[in-house]
């Protein structure tokens, strides 16, 4: 096993270096890594329209991580400073006591057809669902890669909800997000139904509320972990427990609550080309199931133990959309070791509740600003001018301030350039 401790204090090299001997990751990967070789124009142009160049943001690594028993470096891309340092220094802590268990409780995505003008809806109910193996099978005809490789529609339900009649597709998409191929199938079925219900079909469309795509990762901290002093680290997990029921009863507090579970799992959704878009969407439906929108994870204490536990719904792929043409994305599966998609849902899963428990770690000792303030620091410099060794000398200076904000980086850039 390899020690990753003061991993983020070597420098890029070393860091290439350690983390391709660790990962086993292929030449050709480590190579694109050293060159930072991005996606081509060629490529780029034909992914979207109007394309006018591409967009750069820093690519990252959250460097040990243990789920579900197993060792994983993550990569992790985002422009927020402390999120990495975060990730990393809650996988770190929850490690010591096993890392995180996962359970992926299903992965299957539902696609609507939303019927209107249905003069019976009972009739139509009874129409449908006596032809619900007809149905399933012209849906698979329309998609028929996705039976060769395992999986295909396997349940058709309908639903009255106000003026509408619902059809519901249920589909194993396998190893991809499967919007395409929800869609394909959704409209292959949209006349059958406008017929068999004798009504008018709204729209057939994909759902990102992936209720049957849910994950949950969970871990057991060993109070005792927490810090040396033991009624200090018996306090600070009565604080996150006390941090988590605040996020129940609070949207308020829920929202920047998820927003710091997000702060892990957009960041390795985006660094593995997947649809966060889609993922944020499906979480913040989650998030409302109950009577008001509320944390998604919960903190609780069991005996010696502080146990984390986050269920959200994770449609993530491994193949499709944007996966093969960006050459980054195809390093960053190389660093995670190609997992399935149920693995890499698992790890992102893991991802968000490590930054959440040192989010709220934070939150309840030292106040958020001590820990991000110091890595904002540098981009603060920066943005006061700072280049070269002046960006780690005003820096430095920064974490000294009382007032560690853009006025001060100013001016300390100001009094070193006149000393010189
Ligand atoms: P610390 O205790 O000062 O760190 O925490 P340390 O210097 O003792 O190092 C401990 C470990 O942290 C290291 O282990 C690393 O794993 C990691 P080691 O390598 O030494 O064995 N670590 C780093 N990794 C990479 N780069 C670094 C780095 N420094 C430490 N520079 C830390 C410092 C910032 C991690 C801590 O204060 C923290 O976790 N703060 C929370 C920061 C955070 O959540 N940032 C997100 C932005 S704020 C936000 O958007 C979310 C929020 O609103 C959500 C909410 O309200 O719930 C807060």
């Amino acid at each position: 096993m390899v020690d990753f401790s003061g991993f983020y204090k070597k420098t890029r090299q070393e860091r290439i270096d350690i983390l391709s001997n660790a990962r086993q990751i292929s030449l050709e990967s480590q190579e694109i890594i050293k060159t930072d070789t991005n996606l081509p124009e060629t490529i780029a142009g034909k992914m979207v329209e109007n394309h006018l160049g591409t967009f750069a943001l820093p690519f990252s690594v959250l460097p040990d991580i243990v789920v579900d028993n197993m060792h994983y470096s993550v990569p992790m891309v985002t422009e927020e400073p402390s999120v990495v340092a975060a990730a990393s220094l809650g996988a770190k802590i929850i490690a010591k006591s096993g890392g995180f268990i996962t359970t992926v409780h299903n992965r299957l995505m539902i696609g609507q057809v939303a019927l209107y003008d249905v003069a019976d809806t009972s009739a139509a109910c009874f129409s449908i669902s006596q032809k619900k193996a007809e149905l399933l099978e012209m849906a698979n005809a329309a998609h028929p890669s996705i039976l060769k490789r395992g999986g295909g529609a396997q349940d058709l339900t309908v639903e009255e909800k106000g003026e509408f009649l619902i059809v519901y597709l249920h589909v194993d998409v396998q190893e991809a997000m499967g919007a395409n191929m929800l869609n394909n199938m959704l409209e292959a079925i949209k006349e059958p139904l406008e017929e068999l219900s004798q009504g008018q079909s709204l729209m057939a469309i994909l759902s990102n509320y992936a209720t049957e795509s849910l994950v949950t990762a969970s871990c057991q901290v060993s109070i005792s972990t927490l810090n040396i002093k033991q009624d200090l680290a018996k306090e600070i997990a009565q604080k996150i427990s006390l941090a988590s029921q605040l996020a129940q009863v609070d949207p308020y507090r829920a929202t920047t609550h998820n927003k710091g579970i997000f702060n892990g799992i957009d960041a390795v959704l985006l660094a593995t080309g997947n649809d966060w878009r889609a993922t944020e969407a499906g979480s913040h439906a989650w998030a409302c199931q109950k009577d008001h929108y509320r944390g998604l994870s919960t903190w609780t204490i069991e005996e010696d133990a502080l146990v984390g536990s986050l269920t959200l719904p994770l449609p993530v792929a491994t193949v499709g959309g944007s996966i093969g043409l960006n050459p980054k994305v195809q390093v960053v599966f190389d660093i995670l070791g190609h997992p399935s998609s149920k693995e890499l849902a698992s790890i992102i899963a893991s991802c968000g509740l490590s930054q959440n428990f040192a989010a709220l770690r934070a939150l309840v000792t030292t106040g958020i600003q001590q820990g991000h303030m110091k890595l904002h620091a540098k981009s603060l410099a920066m943005l006061a001018g700072a280049t070269g060794n002046e960006i780690d000398i005003i820096a430095t200076q920064l974490r000294q301030e009382k007032h560690s904000n853009l006025e001060t980086a100013q001016n300390l850039l100001f009094n070193l350039r006149n000393k010189k």
